[in-house]
């Protein structure tokens, strides 16, 4: 189905009076209010990020507000199956091994889109079908996945497979013809060749309670009463001129059924309603504890698929747009639940009497300083860690978080923080845009390393 037609036949719901009542909201900025996208959004334990597109990268203009605002990129078709695999078994990562570079070098997260769709396959795909097809499709997913493992913090492992309309079902494709169990067989080839990363099903014209929607809610309910490995659904949001009033309901519901949600792919019609789309939908992820984030499909608007609807938040010439200043003002204004992550640690009620030594000659660390957890995806041989930094009451200019590793691990990439070290004890400091916490403000950053992590205890300085 034509997906722009699909995209008109979505907007037709009407606007919402949680809209009405979320601009009186935006009015209102926090006291700690961040300046870019990505640090207001990091403020609230969440990343803001943007689909690049990789030849644009030596676009001055574009990189300056790529790496001002966005704490997190997508590939907008450099890691698609006719980009990764031009030929059956012979694989291309130029350009998504140029972005990931870029994330790395910008301390921004990734997310990887898409391992399998019924667009943008190679022309050998496209005439495969049956095992044959099968067979090829789960060795892309295990290839793919395993050449960018522990790069990625999500991978959009299939992407639309359910049919527009009010039927619920699958969309007919050639994937869906090996059988019905082929999205179940990616996100397990996934997860095999990338343990650390979550696992996504990402779909458009699921912005409200609909069929569609629904027939994805009864598929991952599904999934995780089976135990099929899958940690997460996109919501692209390629909106209209007004928003379904149950959008947030929505991605609340499906985080019930113990999935983060992630707003993938935004961008709306330009028009008098644009800015408070935006806003809505960054208020609608701040509502809900599992959203961990929003991607905007593009930089600027002549970066856009969309074309003439000027559909983003910066116009042509690199200006910030209404709609700019509307999200940031949500992501200031907006709720403080944090997505969770690991619980802050128990703290086991002492078994020794307190000590009678006299006090350390240095003070220890005031209420002004920071906290910090630590949570672990681990398999045979590796783990990624997920780390929580949490201001005390004055808040922070900077952390640094010191973590010892177990005898024989190592530090292999890290996001969302420089690493000094990559043994033994190991220095995480913040980078640019996550270190200026309010109080009781938190973020995350995360690593991933070689042999165990078990056991590690970080400790947070703040500056
Ligand atoms: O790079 C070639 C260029 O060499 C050639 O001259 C030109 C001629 O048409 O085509 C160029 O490739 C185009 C590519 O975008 C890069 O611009 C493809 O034709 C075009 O089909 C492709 O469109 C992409 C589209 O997915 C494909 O379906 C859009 O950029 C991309 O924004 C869009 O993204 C999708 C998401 O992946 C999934 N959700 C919907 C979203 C919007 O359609």
């Amino acid at each position: 189905m034509n997906h722009r037609r699909a995209l008109r036949a979505a907007v037709t719901v009407a606007v919402t009076g949680a809209l009405a009542a979320g601009m009186a909201m935006m009015l209102s900025t926090s006291a700690s209010a961040g300046t870019t996208l990505g640090a207001s959004a990091a403020e609230k334990g969440r990343y803001f990020g943007a689909a690049v597109a990789t030849g644009k990268l030596s676009d001055g203009t574009y990189v300056g507000i790529l790496n001002r605002e966005f704490n997190s990129v997508v590939a907008e078709n450099e890691m698609k199956w006719d980009a990764t695999e031009p030929q059956q078994g012979r694989f291309s990562y130029t350009g998504g091994d140029r972005l990931v570079s870029h994330a790395r070098a910008n301390g921004m997260s990734v997310r990887g889109h898409a391992l399998l769709w019924h667009q943008q396959q190679p022309g050998w795909a496209q005439s495969l079908s049956g095992t044959a097809l099968r067979s090829a499709a789960i060795n892309h997913v295990t290839q793919v996945a395993t050449h960018f493992r522990g790069q990625v913090y999500a991978w959009d492992v299939v992407n639309e497979a359910f049919a527009d309309g009010g039927s619920g079902g699958r969309r007919d494709s050639n994937l869906q013809r090996t059988g019905n169990d082929w999205i179940e067989a990616a996100f397990r080839a996934a997860r095999a060749a990338d343990p650390g990363a979550k696992l996504c099903y990402n779909d458009y014209n699921t912005d409200g309670i609909n069929a569609k929607s629904t027939g994805i809610y009864n598929m991952v309910r599904d999934f995780k009463s089976r135990g099929v490995p899958i940690d997460c659904v996109g919501f692209q949001s390629h909106l209209g001129t007004t928003l379904a009033g149950d959008y947030q309901a929505n991605l609340q519901r499906f985080a019930d059924l113990g999935v983060d949600v992630q707003i993938t792919e935004l961008d709306v019609m330009t028009g008098s309603n644009q800015a408070n789309i935006f806003a809505s939908v960054t208020r609608a992820c701040l509502a809900v504890a599992r959203c961990t984030g929003i991607t905007v499909w593009g930089v600027r608007d002549c970066d856009s698929w969309r074309g003439s609807d000027n559909a983003l938040l910066f116009d042509c010439a690199g200006n910030k747009k209404a709609a700019y200043t509307s999200v940031l003002n949500a992501l200031n204004a907006g709720g403080t639940t944090p997505p969770p992550t690991t619980p802050p640690p128990t703290t086991p009620p002492p078994t020794t009497p307190p000590p009678t030594t006299p006090p350390p000659t240095t003070p220890p660390p005031g209420p002004g300083g920071c906290s910090a957890s630590v949570s672990l995806n681990s398999w045979t041989g590796g783990f990624v860690a997920t780390v929580r930094v949490t201001a005390g009451s004055s808040g922070t200019n900077g952390w640094t978080v010191s973590l010892t590793l177990p005898g024989g691990a190592s530090v292999t990439n890290t996001w969302s923080a420089s690493a000094s070290g990559s043994t033994g004890t190991v220095r995480f400091t913040n980078v640019d845009y996550n270190g200026r916490l309010g109080a009781g403000q938190g973020t995350e950053f995360g690593f991933q390393g070689n042999g165990s992590g078990a056991g590690m205890t970080p400790t947070c300085t703040a500056s």
